[in-house]
């Protein structure tokens, strides 16, 4: 038994989900040195994967999430790869990597604290409704500690502050600038990069294609998230994966097949010329010849 929900739970939470926010080249690394940090934070991943799975108290926690609202809980997944990929990226070491990922697992736990009708209500919520939601903030942190008592408070702070922003408009405790916690941070990009380029079910909302999703991020630079994370963000995560297809503005189709790092929304794509005959060529978005094509359309991951 344990073994069947094992397996299910951990299928989110794997280097295949991680691998594509590296982007594949990198200015400051050699093809062999960039491929070398990529294997060891993918081998690091492996390993935390394995250690929050092997936690009893973890994985009662997240089956319980799962039952609970599946949704809420995949993002939790989601937003932990892209936690993770981000800070490896910032140069974060074993011990932060893997109070990050559990922060970030773990940061909307509060929604078990928010009703269904609430969580899934397919139009606008009311303020009392509102009001019920921000709340999961506190919810999720006062029962962190309750379940983890030796969660590091790194990982509370990623449930308590993740919708803090960086103007002191947001919640719970209106906190601004650099009085966020750093992971918090962190997670709060994830948190909306993910909401916002995943298929939602409910509230009606669409999802994004990745280049509005990091517009949104650059619109709100400075007012929800912090200036320079947000350039962090937009140079270091591959938003288009290796091996993706996509539709170009010129009517064609095509496969991602390099990304580079610090213009992750111009990569390399194996264009199809012509399906009868198998033909293709490859076209780099970075060239300036090519500054007329867009990828308009993501067809599968
Ligand atoms: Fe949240």
């Amino acid at each position: 038994m344990r073994d069947s929900y094992s397996l299910r739970l951990t299928k989110p939470f794997v280097v295949d989900n991680v691998q594509p926010y590296f982007a594949t080249t990198c200015a400051t690394q050699s093809p062999s040195e960039r491929a070398t940090f990529i294997n060891n934070k993918l081998d690091l991943c492996e390993k935390l994967t394995e250690e929050i799975m092997g936690d009893i108290d973890m994985f009662e926690t997240l089956l319980m999430f799962r039952r609970y609202d599946k949704l809420s809980f995949f993002h939790g997944f989601n937003v932990a790869c892209l936690s993770f990929a981000f800070g490896a990226e910032l140069g974060l070491e074993e011990y932060d990597l893997r109070n990050l990922v559990r922060g970030a697992i773990l940061h909307d736990i509060g929604k078990t604290k928010v009703p269904l009708s609430i969580l899934n209500k397919p139009s606008a919520l009311t303020k009392a409704e509102y009001d019920i939601v921000k709340a999961h903030t506190q919810y999720g942190h006062d029962e962190a500690i309750k379940i983890f008592p030796n969660l590091h408070k790194d990982s509370l702070a990623c449930i308590l502050s993740h919708h803090e922003n960086i103007d002191g408009t947001g919640y719970p405790s209106g906190l601004a600038g650099s009085n966020i916690p750093f992971f918090a941070q962190i997670v709060a990009l994830a948190d909306i990069y993910d909401a916002l380029t995943t298929v939602r079910t409910y509230r009606g909302a669409a999802s994004k294609l990745p280049y509005e999703a990091i517009q949104y991020l650059m619109d709100n630079s400075g007012i929800i998230f912090d200036k320079s994370l947000v350039e962090s963000f937009v140079k270091y995560i591959s938003v288009y994966s290796v091996g993706s297809l996509v539709a170009l503005n010129n009517n064609t189709h095509g496969i991602i097949c390099e990304t580079y790092q610090g213009a992750t929304l111009r990569p390399k794509v194996e264009v199809f010329l012509d399906n009868t005959k198998g033909t293709s060529e490859l076209v780099n978005l970075l060239d300036i010849k090519n500054k007329h094509l867009e990828i308009i359309k993501v067809l599968s991951q």
